[in-house]
C-alpha cells in the first residue's frame, strides 16, 4: 500500500524546497486536496448530485514576493513558477498571452482570473509539489487551480466565498485550459470537509454532509495507471449527448427526467443519447440512495450501488476501460466475505482509479491482491492507498 506524507510534513518540506530553489523562507505555504468521487459520475454537469470526498494527498505551493529588481518592474504581476514535479521552471505576466506549458496555464488561469477582480499579488516567486498522482482522475488539476486560488487570497488578504472560488476556477478550467468540466472536481477541493463525504446537488449548489467516519469501513483507491487520451476528446462529447438528449425530451436538464419520462420519451432520441440518458437518470437516483445507506451505515447497499455505477458507466456511459473493468471484477470477486463492499471507476474515464468500499482490518490485504491479480491480468503495475475524507483548501502558513 502506497503510503504519502502528512499535510505538516509535505508543508515543510515545500517549505524547505522554495528556500533551496529561490534562497529565501516563504511568506505563504497553502494546500488544496484532491478528491475521489464515491458515486455520480458524469451528473454535474446535468444539474445532478456527486458525492465525492477530499484526499488526504494534496497540491502545495509555497510562495514569496519577489524582488522588484529581478522581475524588472515592481507593479506588473510577475510571477516565477518552480514545479518541484518536473523539476522545471517558468514565468509568466498575469493577462499576458503567451505559449505556456500545461501545468502552468492552470495557474495562470486562475491568477488572471483574480487580477480581473482586482485581486493583484505583484510578483511572486512560487514553488508546485504535490502528492495527488497526476492525470489519475483525483483531480490534480482542480487541486492546482483551488490551491492557486487559495494563495491568491492569502497574498492580498481578500478571501472569497467558497463556491465562488469553486466555480472561478471551474471557469479558468473552461476557458484557459479548454476543458468543459463541471463544478464537481474544483467544489470538492475547495469545500469539503473532513471525515464527511458532500453530496453536492450541481443545480442549487445546496451541500448536504454524509459522514464517513465508521474507522471499520474504509475507501481504497487503486490507481490503473491507464490513461487514455480519449478522456479529453470523448468527455465534450458525452456533454453534447446529454444536451441533445435533454433537448429531445424538452427539459433543461437531464436531473429534470426521471425513469419514467425516459422510458416514455425513448423514441425520441437516438440509440446513443438513450443510454447515455439511461445512465445519466440512474446515476443521480444512486447519489441519493447511496447516502441514505452511508447515512444508515448499510455498506452492503452502499457497495451494490457502487457496483450498478460501475456496470452503468462500462455499458451505457462507454467511459470505462478494460483495465479499470479488471480491477472492479478483481474486488468483486472478493467478495464481502474478504471484506469488499463495492467498487467502480472514478472520474471523469478512460482509465484512472477505482474506488472500492471495504473493511478496514482488510483493505491492506484486499490492495495486494487486487495489485498482484492486476499484474498478472494485465503487466502493469497499479498503485493503492486509504484515504479518510480530508479538509478542503486552506492556508497551511503565513509568515
Ligand atoms: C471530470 C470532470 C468533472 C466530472 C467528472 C465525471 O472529473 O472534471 O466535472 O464531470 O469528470 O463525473
Amino acid at each position: 500500500m502506497d503510503t504519502a506524507p502528512t499535510l505538516s510534513e509535505l508543508s515543510a518540506r515545500t517549505a524547505a524546497r522554495f528556500a533551496e530553489v529561490f534562497g529565501q523562507a516563504p511568506n505563504w505555504t497553502v494546500a488544496a486536496p484532491g478528491r475521489v468521487n464515491l458515486i455520480g459520475e458524469h451528473t454535474d454537469y446535468n444539474d445532478g448530485f456527486v458525492l465525492p470526498m477530499a484526499i488526504e494527498r494534496y497540491m502545495v505551493l509555497a510562495a514569496g514576493p519577489a524582488a522588484a529588481a529581478e522581475s524588472g518592474q515592481s507593479s506588473g504581476n510577475i510571477i516565477r513558477v518552480f514545479s518541484d514535479l518536473i523539476g522545471s521552471a517558468q514565468t509568466f505576466t498575469v493577462g499576458q498571452v503567451a505559449e505556456l506549458p500545461p501545468w502552468c496555464v492552470y495557474l495562470h488561469g486562475v491568477f488572471d482570473l483574480l487580477a480581473k477582480r482586482g485581486l493583484n499579488t505583484g510578483p511572486l516567486e512560487v514553488l508546485v509539489t504535490s502528492t495527488v498522482p497526476l492525470g489519475g482522475g483525483l483531480s490534480s488539476s482542480a487541486a492546482l487551480e483551488v490551491a492557486t486560488a487559495t494563495l491568491v487570497e492569502a497574498v492580498t488578504g481578500q478571501v472569497l466565498d467558497g463556491r465562488d472560488k469553486a466555480k472561478l476556477c471551474q471557469q479558468a478550467e473552461n476557458q484557459y485550459v479548454g476543458m468543459p468540466c463541471g463544478i464537481m472536481d474544483q467544489f470538492s477541493s475547495a469545500l469539503c470537509r473532513a471525515g464527511e463525504a458532500m453530496r453536492l446537488d450541481c443545480r442549487s449548489l445546496e451541500t448536504t454532509p454524509v459522514p464517513l467516519s465508521d474507522p471499520n469501513v474504509s475507501i481504497l483507491i487503486i490507481n490503473s495507471n491507464v490513461k487514455h487520451e480519449l478522456s479529453n476528446s470523448e468527455y465534450p462529447v458525452r456533454r453534447a449527448q446529454c444536451e441533445e438528449a435533454a433537448s429531445a425530451l424538452g427539459v433543461k436538464s437531464l436531473r429534470d427526467v426521471d425513469p419514467a419520462a425516459l422510458a416514455a420519451g425513448w423514441s425520441k432520441l437516438s440509440e446513443v443519447a438513450y443510454k447515455r440518458a439511461r445512465h445519466v437518470v440512474g446515476e443521480i437516483a444512486r447519489v441519493l440512495e447511496f447516502s441514505d445507506a452511508a447515512a444508515n451505515a448499510d455498506w452492503s447497499t452502499a457497495g451494490e450501488l457502487m457496483y450498478a455505477s460501475h456496470d452503468s458507466l462500462r455499458d451505457d456511459y462507454e467511459v470505462s476501460c478494460p483495465q479499470i473493468d479488471t480491477l472492479v471484477e478483481l474486488a468483486q470477486s472478493i467478495g464481502p466475505s474478504g471484506g469488499v463492499y463495492g467498487s467502480r471507476i472514478t472520474g471523469g474515464g478512460f482509465g484512472g482509479c477505482t474506488v472500492t468500499l471495504c473493511e478496514t482490518a482488510k483493505a491492506a490485504a484486499i490492495a495486494d491482491r487486487i495489485l498482484a491479480e492486476y499484474k498478472d491480468h494485465t503487466d502493469i503495475e497499479a498503485m493503492a492507498f486509504t484515504s479518510r475524507p480530508a479538509q478542503g483548501a486552506h492556508v497551511v502558513r503565513y509568515q
